[in-house]
């Protein structure tokens, strides 16, 4: 299972005083060294972490597959086909909220969606969907003609009890195995961390976790590299 790291949150550090430091590109670099197999940014709309020059820096410095996590609005699209990263993943976005809230809906955007996976598709971009564990929204990203999926464990992960845990822990397995038969690279993430990981890591189909808060949160104590090594021990046992 492959580890991607998201560094939104070292940026959230730095945009909280308006300083040049902490650097989400060195902490790229610092996750590329301690064995992470990608790197994720998403440039919001309204940019409260990551910045444009972050993202152009990071695909010029790092050597790792670079995954910009982006909404569908039209300035962002531009800025993802001038970049040219080696994958985009299309997430649904909200000025107002904390984080991204669920998957993108498949069914209410499947044009506006194809018409955007198809324009990155066109620069050499590879699409992630990211989607509820549905069966619905998986036959969508197949029509669609993603090349990738991403399952949101947002749901699993905020479940205040264990009987609710587990019942959303099957969803996500029952999709990751229909995901597969349909031929997509399955790739999972939202709001997993170091306890939460250990069933999620279990999941065979699933080839690509996506961690951000838990790992940029862990490293103020630990360090980024001890902090991306404890995650990739726990994923691959
Ligand atoms: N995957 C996607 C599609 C996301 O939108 C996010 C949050 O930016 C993540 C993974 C990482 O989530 P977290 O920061 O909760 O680990």
């Amino acid at each position: 299972m492959k580890l991607g790291v998201n560094v939104d949150h070292i940026a959230t550090l730095r945009q909280a005083r308006g300083t040049i430091y902490p650097d989400p590109v060195v902490g790229a670099l610092l996750c590329e060294y301690a064995g992470a197999d990608s790197i994720v940014a998403h440039l919001r709309e309204d940019r409260r972490h990551i910045q444009q020059k972050d993202i152009f820096l990071i695909k010029k410095l790092i050597k790792l597959p670079f995954n910009l996590e982006m909404s569908i609005s039209e300035e962002i699209v531009r800025i993802a086909c001038k970049l040219r990263p080696y994958q985009a993943t299309l997430v649904p976005e909200r000025r107002q909220e904390l984080t991204t809230e669920g998957g993108i809906d498949l069914v209410k955007n499947y044009e506006k969606v194809k018409k955007v996976t198809k324009r990155l598709q066109d620069k050499g971009i590879k699409v992630s969907l990211f989607i509820d564990p549905l069966k619905l929204q998986i036959e969508k990203a197949k029509q669609i003609g993603a090349n990738n999926i991403e399952l949101n464990t947002g749901r699993y992960s905020e479940a205040k009890t264990a009987i609710l845990q587990k019942k959303e822990l099957k969803k996500i397995k029952e999709a990751a195995v229909f995901a597969k038969k349909l031929g997509f690279f399955v790739a999972a993430g939202h709001g997993l961390n170091y306890e939460n990981i250990k069933e999620i890591a279990k999941i065979n189909e699933i080839e690509e976790l996506n961690i951000g808060h838990a790992i940029i949160a862990r490293s103020v104590f630990v360090g980024i590299v001890v902090a991306v090594e404890e995650m990739i021990k726990l994923i691959n046992g």
